[in-house]
């Protein structure tokens, strides 16, 4: 039996996605070579298939998929505030705000939900969990000058991007 807590917290990660979504997808006009369009467009496909990966189970919780204008709204500021800095304080700043107001939420969506109770939301839970900590091993990449910084995100898309080059 899924829980209330656990409900509420997959809504929080899925907006989470719609607020990433936004925010990446304002960033791609900011890129000012192939590889940052390629970072940047590979963070934007992480987001969105975040959402798709999330909705089968928000409707079996009887959850709405709507997207939330708020969660957009959010990004979208977030963006341009990351947008106005050079590329590699922009991730610095990506890591810290991940690492503080996302992360926690989505590493809490595995503890709501264990395997024998419902398989599949575990398994959905752990991933998500995976899912941010890529984010945030990218945000490091980029600050310490790590060759393909973006790997660690790929790794775990359904539909990567081309690499350039
Ligand atoms: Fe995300």
């Amino acid at each position: 039996m899924i829980s209330n807590l656990f409900k509420e917290c997959l809504a929080d990660v899925y907006h989470g996605e719609v607020t990433g979504e936004t925010a990446f997808g304002n960033m791609l006009g900011s890129a000012e070579s192939a590889d940052q369009s390629y970072i940047i467009g590979t963070l934007f496909q992480f987001e969105t298939e975040g959402k798709t990966i999330l909705r089968p189970l928000l409707a079996r919780c009887g959850l709405s998929i709507q997207e939330d204008d708020e969660a957009r709204a959010g990004g979208k500021a977030a963006s341009e505030q990351m947008n106005a800095l050079p590329w590699s304080q922009r991730f610095a700043a990506l890591h810290d705000l991940v690492k503080a107001n996302f992360l926690p939420r989505y590493e809490e969506l595995a503890a709501l939900v264990s395997a024998e109770e419902d398989p599949e939301a575990a398994r959905i839970a752990a991933f998500m969990g995976e899912h941010e900590r890529a984010l945030l091993e990218l945000s490091a990449n980029i600050v310490a000058g790590t060759p393909d910084p973006a790997a660690p995100v790929a790794a775990l898309l359904h539909h990567p991007l081309p690499q350039p080059g």
